[in-house]
């Protein structure tokens, strides 16, 4: 298949970025999107000009490094699908299609479609881990967690770390992806220890890093990879209004 792309190109964060149109041939419907990328980037080389800059490691939808806004959509048009296990049968022969950054202001672009999501880690930083001595392996079945708390535990930390929840919001905000880490570890016995401390301050971190608040849009869960649930979002915020209590733990 033939394709036509205009594709967002700027040098750094201080250019101001233009679209350039290319065209992708022969195209294979099996290819992913990354390789059709990888096909016009050979091309590119080929005729000495820059390859497009974009983001991947695992290719198979659970690192978190790639993100692309397709056609208007973050990880483009197919649900719970990351742009690196999106196909080019989802796209027809001739189509045009619109590829750009993730873009908030906290994420600033490096090149090309490329941005710094340094500030996903800066919030883990602050409070997403539990604090324990390592050692030996402890027997499965010395804590025990009941299914339910279980499984809501594994539905969170599916949350690969993309930022496509931040893209899509209108706000910036990145309340999905801390709901699913504050609510990941505050489901279990061994995160409840720091749960009050946790919660206030990987929110005032995602505050201070210029990520927006959460008023209920729904963009995020609708172009989440992993399917994370607004659900968590709630959750955030009854563990945050549970951490201001008296005695909680959590910061004054
Ligand atoms: S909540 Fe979903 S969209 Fe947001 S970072 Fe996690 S996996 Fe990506
Ligand atoms: S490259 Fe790892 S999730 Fe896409």
């Amino acid at each position: 298949m033939n394709l036509t792309l205009y594709v967002w190109r700027q040098n750094n964060s201080d250019d101001p970025g233009r679209v350039e149109n290319y065209e992708a041939r022969d195209i294979s419907p099996d290819m992913s999107f990354l390789e059709m990328l990888d096909v016009v980037n050979e091309r590119l080389i080929k005729n000495g000009k820059e390859p497009i800059a974009f983001d991947s490691d695992c290719r198979e939808g659970i690192c978190g490094m790639c993100g692309q806004v397709v056609n208007g959509t973050p990880h483009g048009p197919q649900k719970k699908t990351t742009v690196c296990q999106l196909h080019m049968r989802h796209f027809k022969d001739g189509d045009t299609i619109y590829i750009e950054p993730f873009r908030s202001r906290a994420f600033p672009v490096l090149r090309d479609l490329v941005v710094d999501r340094g500030a996903f880690d800066r919030i883990i930083q602050s409070g997403g881990y539990i604090s324990v001595h390592t050692g030996g392996v402890p027997d499965g079945n010395a804590i025990l967690i009941p299914k339910h708390d279980a499984d809501t535990a594994m539905d969170a930390a599916e949350c690969i770390g993309c930022g496509a929840c931040v893209a899509a919001c209108p706000n910036g905000s990145a309340m999905l992806f801390t709901a699913a880490k504050v609510s990941h570890l505050a489901a279990l016995p061994q995160g409840r220890i720091e749960a009050a401390r946790r919660v206030c301050v990987m929110t005032e971190e995602m505050l201070r890093l210029g990520f927006g608040n959460c008023s209920n849009h729904y963009e995020c869960e609708s172009v989440c990879p992993k399917g994370i649930k607004v659900k968590f979002i709630a959750k955030l915020n009854r563990e945050y209004l549970k951490a201001q209590l008296p005695g909680s733990g959590g910061p004054k």
